[in-house]
């Protein structure tokens, strides 16, 4: 059922043109006219070369824009973007050819299939930074385990959601048979649900690259009995009932499309509806249904809406048994760069049953 997931990475360039060249004698004024023309410059020698014409794009283009309003940072961002992503580095048999690069482990494990290609900069800069949380992996405070977050795979930064799901499963009394975690990502809630003794547990993710991950972190150990996984959206074809459902859904309205690791950011319209739906099939007669959640988007005035509140109004499936939040932030945690808002942030843990007729 792996074997076929199609794995997230940036796109190989395959040269079709003599490219523009930058190394340290190369002249600054031509290559920025060419990146402004939409040519491509490949860096040649070091990868500090590659890091310094960054820099002094940057530098070109302030002087070029304006960037105070956040109309003009968003035109300041985009053309940065556009230009950056010209500057490429060529890799052969899975290594940067420049010297002095980093090695980046990404590089063998995601392009088996392509010897000789060229990625932009900014996306090895990405895959370099990935490369270094996963192989130092993440010391998560509820788990016995590191947690190594695959290349594009949404991992959790802070933990208090995860903190109160563990105090909720420390409390859990009931069967521990099976239990679903509806978009797994790196896997933290699976494996706190695996350690705290469910037997089953069926995972899974739209992200591809979260499946691929867990498959590869698993391996042939015990834990790849336990925990069975689906490239797939809500429930995939998981039709078995269980006692406990789990999600931590992403926690804000999206106001367009979203692609890939934005998934586990933004929700579309009909997320929560088409949960429940499969969530009520699934869950056993005594079942729970715990949705992890926070008060982001109510104070930061996105939307007033709250999902769980709306299903557990109107939905007729389900009714609250009890529900835990916990603020996130502690005044001491207090800094400039928080907006005030952060001050009233709390993460909540919902625990649904069915409705009673
Ligand atoms: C906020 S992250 C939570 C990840 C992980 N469970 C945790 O607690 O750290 C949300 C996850 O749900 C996934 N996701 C979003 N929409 C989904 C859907 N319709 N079906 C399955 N997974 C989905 C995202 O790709 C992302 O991995």
């Amino acid at each position: 059922m792996h074997n076929n997931i199609q794995i997230t990475r940036p796109t190989p360039i395959d040269l079709t043109k003599r490219p523009a060249f930058f190394d340290e004698n190369s002249n600054l004024v031509t290559t920025m006219n060419n990146l402004e023309e939409g040519k491509v410059v490949l860096i040649r020698s070091y990868y500090s070369n590659g890091l310094n014409l960054l820099k002094e794009l940057h530098v070109h283009l302030t002087k070029k824009l304006r960037n105070n309003t956040y109309q003009e940072q968003q035109i300041y961002r985009s053309t940065f973007r556009k230009l950056s992503n010209l500057i490429l580095l060529e890799i052969v048999q899975n290594d940067l050819e420049v010297k002095k690069a980093p090695s980046i482990g990404w590089l063998e494990k995601l392009y088996p299939d392509v010897s000789e290609f060229h990625l932009p900069l900014p996306q090895v800069q990405g895959l370099n930074s990935s490369w270094q949380w996963f192989k130092k992996g993440i010391k998560v405070p509820v788990l016995r385990n590191k947690i190594h977050p695959y290349y594009g795979v949404y991992f959790p930064t802070r933990f208090d959601h995860l903190e109160v799901f563990d105090t909720y499963l420390k409390k859990y009394v009931g069967p521990k048979k099976g239990a679903i975690d509806v978009g797994i990502g790196s896997g933290v809630l699976s494996l706190q649900m695996v350690q705290s003794g469910f037997q089953k547990v069926y995972g899974t993710d739209v992200n591809p690259n979260a499946i691929a991950g867990l498959v590869d972190y698993m391996g042939e150990t015990k834990l790849s009995r336990k925990i069975e996984l689906e490239h797939a959206s809500l429930f995939g074809s998981f039709d078995k009932q269980v006692e406990l459902i789990v999600f931590n859904p992403p926690w804000l309205p999206a106001g367009h499309d979203v692609d890939g690791i934005d998934k586990a950011i933004y929700y579309p319209e009909d997320l929560f509806t088409s949960f429940f739906k499969g969530a009520k099939e699934r869950l056993l007669p005594e079942g729970k249904l715990v949705i992890l959640f926070s008060n982001l988007a109510q104070i930061t005035a996105v939307t007033k809406e709250h999902p769980i509140e709306n299903e557990i109004a109107s939905g007729g499936r389900f009714q609250l048994r009890r529900s835990f939040k916990k603020r996130v932030n502690a005044a001491s945690e207090k800094t400039k760069r928080n907006p005030h808002w952060r001050d009233k942030e709390e993460v909540e843990l919902w625990e649904l049953i069915h409705k009673e007729a």
